[in-house]
């Protein structure tokens, strides 16, 4: 399926911006001298671009319809856990955001919760990306009609071209060329 091509392609750019976050967790832990304000960036990216437009076709349309036409994949919790991970990646992310206001306004031990929610985070989408890759899109690809898939497909393109007409997709895989630049 083109969609799900195009979700595992996300998720590698996910990975990406993931690594880079370690990185500086990485530089924070070491006192090493850092824009702090680039963990906004991150948080940008994660919430417009990992969440805002790849959890969202997963949850609106890829999931949603794989719960309707597999409903077996709906009741045995399989769908189920992968969107309890969306909602704990938001909160590891809110917490992420807390502790960086806090940090900023001079509270030193916040770093811990900067680098705590980041590698949480971190551990969480690693793990949640792979269980997708190997199961939810296999599952997807073998168990559901091929006029299913296509309408699936249709649905995702047209979410992708809106966002590309917003140059979302451009803005934060730049986010993610960026950051990999300051970070090394
Ligand atoms: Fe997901
Ligand atoms: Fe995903």
């Amino acid at each position: 399926m083109k969609s799900i091509d195009i979700m595992i392609e996300e998720h590698e750019n996910i990975r990406k911006m993931s690594n880079v976050m370690r990185k500086y967790c990485y530089k924070v832990m070491t006192n090493e001298d850092i824009d702090y304000d680039d963990f906004y960036k991150i948080i940008d990216f994660i919430r417009n671009y990992s969440d805002g437009h790849h959890h969202a076709k997963e949850e609106d349309i890829l999931f949603k319809t794989l719960g309707e036409q597999v409903p077996k994949l709906a009741n045995n919790g399989a769908i189920t856990g992968m969107l309890i991970e969306h909602d704990l990646s938001r909160l590891y992310v809110s917490n992420l955001e807390k502790a960086l206001n806090d940090y900023k306004k001079g509270d030193d031990e916040a770093r811990l919760d900067i680098i705590a929610n980041s590698i949480s985070y971190t551990d969480l989408l690693n793990r949640h990306i792979e269980k997708e890759n190997t199961a939810l899109y296999k599952f997807a690809n073998n168990l559901l009609p091929e006029d299913i898939k296509d309408k699936i497909d249709e649905q995702c393109a047209q979410i992708d071209l809106t966002a590309e007409e917003k140059g979302t997709q451009e803005k934060y895989l730049g986010f993610i060329t960026e950051l990999k630049q300051k970070i090394k």
